[in-house]
């Protein structure tokens, strides 16, 4: 995310797509606070949404395509199977993404949506606006007369900021893909279903991806990748926080560490103090100490099992229409409904 003024509507670039950046003064103070929380409790930890600056949004595209990142190829595989199918069953008009990254999985989606008749349009919910620029381009290169739209903003923002319908009786398909869903815990899971559920009306639907359980070797492969672009990734939040903060973190004296716990079913980043340090985040007044192996988490990846999933969504007032495997059985989607 750039650091927009407060409330600032972005002027889109010529052809672009209306593309909003929500940032609410209290927003800002709450990340400060959020910040000032994580780095002083023990052990330490930072948001994962800091990873997606212009840079780390860059390198997460490369993760998807990284050979050992299977939930990408796997869950774009799915989509392509059953787009229609979804499309058929979700019977909406307009597209809601969440975390829409580069929104490459999504064309599959509008495709088949396209293919049924009505007009259609899609609104992308992304804390880097540089990615919604270049998913609206994309897009919109493809479907001019795709009613594209963009907000850059937090879940909770965004989805606020869309809960006045401009056609109160379009159906709406909210679209939350790429297993991000496994990295939230379960009570900000809890939380963030509640909302969701919040935004929809009654016949509204959900469609999320959710990495599953597998053996440990395969999903420990998938985020610590060889040529090592996930400990880049990894590292360049310090650099965001570097930048955002007036910290200074010495990058090359951290290393990426990151192991599945089968107890939890997740899959956990940090970043490792290699030597006793002292780092300023002189925008926040904060001096921290690391001891030489102290951790900083910066994300978890939980692993589902569908069932146990269909029956979280049914606690926040949803019923599953319908659930998607690939033959691995390594990543499902899940078509809900709100009732
Ligand atoms: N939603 C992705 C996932 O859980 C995010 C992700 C992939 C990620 N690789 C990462 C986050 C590496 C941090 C580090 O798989």
């Amino acid at each position: 995310m750039s650091e927009p003024a407060a409330g600032a509507d972005f002027a889109a670039p010529a052809e672009s797509a209306a593309i909003r950046v929500l940032e609410a003064p209290e927003n800002a103070e709450a990340e400060r606070q959020e910040i000032l929380r994580g780095l002083s409790a023990r052990p330490k930890r930072l948001p994962c949404r800091l990873f997606y600056d212009e840079r780390g949004s860059r390198l997460f595209e490369r993760i998807c395509d990284l050979p050992e990142y299977y939930p990408t190829r796997t869950e774009h595989g799915l989509l392509a199977e059953r787009a229609g199918e979804i499309a058929a069953l979700a019977n909406a008009g307009h597209l809601v993404e969440l975390g829409s990254g580069s929104a490459t999985k999504t064309r599959l989606l509008v495709d088949a949506f396209r293919r049924l008749g009505p007009p259609l349009a899609y609104t992308a919910i992304d804390v880097s606006e540089s990615s919604l620029h270049i998913a609206a381009a994309a897009l919109l290169a493809r479907y001019p007369a795709l009613d594209v739209h963009g907000v850059a903003a937090t879940y909770e923002t965004g989805l606020d900021a869309l809960a006045t319908r401009a056609t109160p009786d379009e159906r709406r398909l909210v679209l939350f893909l790429g297993s991000t869903i496994g990295n939230l815990d379960p009570a900000e899971t809890s939380a963030f279903l509640g909302r969701v559920r919040a935004s929809l009306a009654p016949g509204d639907g959900f469609l999320v991806g959710t990495d599953l359980e597998k053996d440990p070797a395969v999903i420990e492969a998938a985020y610590n990748d060889a040529q090592g672009v996930t400990a880049a990734f990894n590292l360049n939040i310090l650099r965001h926080v570097n930048r955002r903060f007036r910290a200074d973190f010495a990058l090359d004296a951290f290393a990426h560490v990151a192991f599945y716990r089968r107890e939890l079913r997740q899959i956990e980043m940090h970043l490792e103090s290699q030597a006793a340090q002292r780092v300023t985040l002189a925008a926040l007044g904060l001096e921290i100490e690391l001891a030489a192996g102290e951790r900083i988490e910066t994300e978890i990846s939980r692993k589902f099992d569908l069932d146990r999933f269909g029956a979280e969504l049914a606690r926040h007032g949803f019923e599953v229409a319908r659930q998607w495997t690939d033959a691995k059985r390594w990543f499902g989607l899940t078509l809900a409904r709100a009732i």
